[in-house]
């Protein structure tokens, strides 16, 4: 059995666990503040999240700052990034109260974990990762020391604040197999510290895009949660589908015709198939104001939630959320001093 196989049904058994005992688990995940978030984020990971938190685990979100610099030179707008995520997480249901918000970069502590957690891990380890492969195929030229330890440092973010479920898509398991690993050594190397924590496998398919990829703002397939209906209105309307006056669901032949109808879809609860029979011979002008509609629609709600919280208030979450994510790194790095002998006293 895969990895992948082999933790679908781990997750399934979890989930049972978790609704049983909510009180007993820790939720780490996070994403690399390098854009808006767009409706694939939200069906892809941040409505598990909510669901999770109203189940009564307590949650920590990410930011995940330094791992913008992986694949790329400057780490752009990341303050605005990073309020406007945060501000997309609140308005999606997410309690601060309940779950903490916090950026790599104001942990100091958090970091430092980096470097014993490096000495557990060898180089083959690193360049085995099927998905850091991937990205330095990608990126096309040489790659940073950055780009093949950052799933060392996603370690680092999962154990300070010893966090035993992870919830992930597919890309992000070999990283949580690789904190797995790297739990269990320090603990045998040096006493129990850490837990051995479990990716949650997230349940949603991937959002297919306006042009039927997966849905990225890198591919400029993506429908921005915090875009105002005329924008999402426009840029469905640029989607590049085809003249066939049947709508019919068909992703091989005709991807743009089945992304927006996959999109419509989700946003109404409903198959890809019920839209195209419900749009029938009225070709891609009337596939596209359905799906606008359904989009616009289903993402109001959001919307209104998200404009009623302003960005310093966003602000103020993360600095409340960088506090305690601080405290919480402090602690556990002071716990891993000590079991390596290095908590000298001068
Ligand atoms: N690598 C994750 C992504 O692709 C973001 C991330 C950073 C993360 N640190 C994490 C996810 C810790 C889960 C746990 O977006």
């Amino acid at each position: 059995m895969d990895t992948f196989t082999a933790t679908a049904a781990r997750t399934t058994r979890l989930r049972s666990e978790i609704a049983a005992h909510p009180g007993r688990h820790r939720i780490l995940t996070g994403e690399r503040p390098t854009g808006r978030l767009h409706l694939g984020h939200l069906f892809g990971t941040i409505l598990e999240r909510v669901r999770l938190q109203q189940q009564g685990v307590e949650t920590f979100v990410v930011l995940a700052d330094y791992q913008v610099i992986t694949d790329r030179d400057s780490l752009g707008d990341v303050r605005e990034n990073v309020v406007e995520a945060v501000r997309d997480n609140l308005a999606a249901g997410l309690d601060p109260r309940r779950t903490t918000f916090f950026t790599h970069s104001a942990i100091p502590e958090l970091n430092q974990l980096l470097l014993p957690f490096l000495s557990l891990v060898t180089e083959a380890e690193l360049h085995r990762n099927p998905t850091v492969k991937a990205e330095a195929e990608a990126a096309g030229r040489g790659i940073g020391a950055l780009l093949l330890t950052y799933p060392v440092h996603q370690a680092a973010d999962i154990l300070f604040c010893k966090g035993d479920l992870i919830p992930v898509g597919k890309d992000n398991l070999p990283h949580v197999e690789l904190t797995r690993t790297i739990a269990r050594r320090f603990d045998e190397r040096y006493g129990p510290v850490f837990p051995v924590p479990e990716a949650l496998l997230t349940d949603t398919p991937e959002l297919p895009g306006l042009d039927g990829r997966k849905m990225s703002k890198s591919y400029g397939n993506a429908i921005a949660l915090g875009a105002t209906e005329d924008e999402t209105a426009a840029a469905i309307r640029r989607a590049r589908t085809d003249s066939e006056r049947l709508i019919a669901f068909d992703p091989e032949h005709r991807p743009g015709v089945s992304g927006l109808l996959a999109t419509a879809a989700v946003c109404r609860g409903v198959a890809p198939e019920d839209v195209a029979a419900e749009i029938g011979t009225g070709g891609s002008a009337a596939l596209k104001q359905v799906t606008a509609e359904s989009v616009n629609g289903f993402l109001r709600a959001h919307r209104e939630r998200r404009a009623r919280i302003s960005p310093d208030e966003a602000a103020e979450v993360i600095r409340a959320g960088n506090a305690r994510a601080r405290e919480i790194a402090i602690a556990t790095l002071d716990e891993v001093r000590a079991a390596m002998g290095m908590r000298y006293g001068f």
